[in-house]
């Protein structure tokens, strides 16, 4: 038996094109891959969180961060990493980038010979890298038959 991780960064406050949200675009699509592939889910977050909550503050905190290439410290880590074979890493397009703590995610793991499969919501540019799995944030958000869809048609193609 195979075992799957679910890792995720995922922003609640304003959010583009579906006001104050209380969870995450991506945390809502993360939850439903777990439960898809009976993964477990770990979710990155940074110690320090001064990510303001309104969506134009945030977009120019990120965008620092960005031109910074910076890596924010993040709560704690997947400590049995060694035993998942397969991880999927789900985060929100930030500047056509991924968000800062992802990276520090990845670089805090050790990720040889792992199965990685990357999930991203959007506003309409998609994935940041090719094959990342790209859901509207706005469907993952409000649309759950959309987002189930989708996922099954995914994971399916995956092998999963
Ligand atoms: C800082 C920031 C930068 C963003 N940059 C982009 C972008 O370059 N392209 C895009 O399609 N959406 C962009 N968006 C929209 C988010 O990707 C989208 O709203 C996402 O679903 C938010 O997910 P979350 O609720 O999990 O944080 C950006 C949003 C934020 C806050």
């Amino acid at each position: 038996m195979s075992k799957t991780l679910v890792a995720f960064f995922s922003r609640t406050g304003e959010q583009y094109g579906v006001g104050e949200i209380t969870e995450g675009n991506t945390k809502k699509l993360a939850e439903v891959i777990a439960k898809k592939t009976g993964g477990d889910l770990f979710e990155i977050k940074v110690v320090e969180d001064n990510y303001p909550n309104k969506y134009t503050p945030l977009i120019q905190f990120a965008k620092k961060e960005k031109q910074e290439n910076a890596r924010p410290a993040i709560v704690g880590s997947v400590d049995n990493i060694e035993e998942y074979d397969n991880i999927f890493v789900g985060y929100p397009n930030w500047w056509a980038d991924m968000p800062m703590p992802v990276y520090t995610f990845l670089e805090k793991h050790n990720l040889l010979n792992k199965n990685i499969y990357k999930f991203c919501t959007h506003e309409g540019s998609g994935g940041v890298h090719r094959d990342d799995f790209a859901l509207f944030g706005h469907i993952a958000q409000n649309d759950s038959i959309e987002t189930e869809k989708k996922v099954d048609e995914w994971l399916k193609g995956l092998g999963f």
